[in-house]
């Protein structure tokens, strides 16, 4: 499958990309899609591949220091204000990225019913959005996720792929879960876990 015909959709979301280290995980967490997607012919290509994009820009309209404190490190920080923000923001932002870009209006009320309660819906309504959502987990369990990801939640490696591999059993596919099983033994032999 081709990916470059996201590229219009990369650009015009680039600005908002650039917050809170989105424009790492988001690719990361696109290619993750695709591989997803190979393995469910069944789920929509343009449908998952666009809520991955464009799920997590409404981080773009927070500030830095209220991410990490609300967003990350407060006591039930999945239902804190600005996760609802976030994705309030990323159905109004993705809306405005996909007109521009020039995707019909099923398709963006499509990824928007995906982008909004992301994090704080507690069950996806269909196949798209569990790719989605297991998408949007799996780049935790490579380095360089754990490597962001430590520093969001202020604690070490050992103690953030402890933390991850607790979440194995809220991946949505099959198919998910053994990814990050594998990814995650990969890790924590490259970054020495046994010992630190
Ligand atoms: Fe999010
Ligand atoms: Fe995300």
């Amino acid at each position: 499958m081709d990916v470059t015909r996201y590229d219009p959709v990369w650009r015009e979301a680039e600005t908002y990309l650039r917050a809170r280290k989105n424009d790492i995980h988001i690719p990361l967490s696109f290619a993750w899609c695709q591989k997803l997607l190979d393995l469910h012919p069944q789920a929509d290509r343009d449908i998952c591949s666009l809520a991955i994009l464009l799920h997590d820009i409404g981080w773009h309209s927070v500030d830095q220091a209220k991410i990490i404190g609300e967003g990350f490190r407060s006591k039930n920080f999945l239902q804190s204000d600005v996760r609802y923000f976030h994705e309030k923001e990323g159905v109004r932002l993705g809306t405005q990225v996909l007109r521009a870009t020039g995707w019909s209006d099923s398709v963006i009320d499509a990824v928007c019913e995906i982008i909004d309660g992301h994090d704080t819906r507690s069950a996806p309504h269909h196949l798209n959005d569990r790719i989605m959502r297991d998408s949007d987990k799996l780049w935790r369990y490579e380095v360089t996720g754990i490597a962001v990801a430590c520093d969001w939640f202020g604690v070490t490696p050992h103690a953030y792929v402890d933390q991850v591999e607790a979440q194995l059993p809220k991946f949505e596919t099959e198919h998910g879960r053994r990814l990050a099983e594998a990814e995650m033994a990969d890790t924590r032999r490259k970054l020495m876990l046994h010992v630190l």
